[in-house]
């Protein structure tokens, strides 16, 4: 198959919007939007598909190399698309600790799906941006490997994200994202003419400098209305306090939808809480993006 041509995957675009009742934001005159970027693809659900399309194409065939930690999204899915369009794939894995060990499910997936995984240390790893480490690691990969970044986020990947932007014009007042590079709320922004919020679920107040930097590369400059609210992080990247937990399952009760944990519930969460505090006008429409499938269920 020609990785060029990922149209032959049959992406489900533009991803369904899906208004849903809830009281809790209905009483403040609010209405909440579900936009299904999960449902884009069984194996590249949410971001994953936008981010990595632009890339597959540049890539055009070429292996891929890419990074990310031991339960990484990312990695699965550049391993799946890998396998489905016939490409090889490297995951440098954080942690050499890990390579004696039995894989974890998500890492079993990519080996499964043809990636050669490589763990690497954590200073290392900490320094995979750096020219000489990437060297390094080419000269172990297959050969004109196509490098993208940790989480996918680059020029490229940002511009996959703005037709998330786009598809929602006329439709929502708001949208809402969970972030951890950022590169998706970078794009969504660009494309979108409203407000756009974005849920960092990492701790630590850097991601504006990164979304700056990811749109100055993409876009030579700063673009859209966006802002962070970096409180709903609850306790930082894969922290999942019972506060969260309970929310997830109450939302998940009330509208018979799967949430995923690390980064749509901490966006749904932070949502409710601001509509609570009233950040938003009453007759605003949120569209908050799916990202994400829980995972086993995408
Ligand atoms: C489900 C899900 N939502 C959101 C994100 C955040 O995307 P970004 O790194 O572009 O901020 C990720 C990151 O990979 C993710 O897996």
């Amino acid at each position: 198959m020609n990785a060029l041509d990922l149209s032959r995957l049959r992406p489900r675009l533009p991803s369904p919007l899906e208004p849903v009742a809830d009281e809790r934001f209905a009483r403040h005159g609010l209405t909440l939007l579900l936009k299904r970027d999960d449902l884009i693809h069984p194996d590249l659900p949410g971001n994953k598909w936008r981010k990595l399309a632009l890339n597959l194409r540049e890539a055009a065939g070429r292996p891929v190399l890419t990074f990310g930690g031991a339960y990484s999204n990312h990695l699965r899915a550049t391993a799946a698309a890998g396998r489905l369009l016939g490409f090889p794939t490297v995951g440098v894995v954080r942690g050499d600790e890990l390579a004696g060990r039995p894989l974890n499910p998500s890492l079993a997936r990519c080996a499964a799906d043809g990636m050669r995984l490589e763990f690497v240390d954590r200073a290392t790893y900490r320094a995979k941006n750096d020219p000489a480490t990437v060297a390094a690691l080419l000269e172990r990969a297959p050969a004109g490997a196509y490098v993208v970044p940790e989480g996918g986020s680059n020029a490229l990947a940002v511009r996959g994200c703005v037709e998330l932007g786009r598809e929602l014009a006329g439709r929502a007042d708001v949208a809402a994202v969970a972030c951890g590079t950022g590169g998706t709320l970078a794009g969504l922004a660009a494309g979108f003419e409203g407000r756009t919020l974005g849920v960092p679920v990492l701790k630590g107040g850097f991601l504006g400098g990164e979304v700056r930097a990811l749109q100055e590369a993409a876009f030579g400059g700063p673009r859209g209305d966006w802002s962070l609210d970096e409180r709903f992080h609850g306790g930082g990247y894969a922290r999942v306090p019972p506060v969260l937990t309970e929310f997830a399952q109450n939302f998940e009760a009330r509208h018979g939808l799967a949430i995923e944990r690390l980064y749509v519930a901490k966006m749904l969460y932070g949502l409710m809480i601001l509509a609570d505090e009233g950040a938003f006008a009453p007759g605003t429409r949120i569209a908050a993006v799916v990202t994400g499938a829980p995972e086993g269920t995408a």
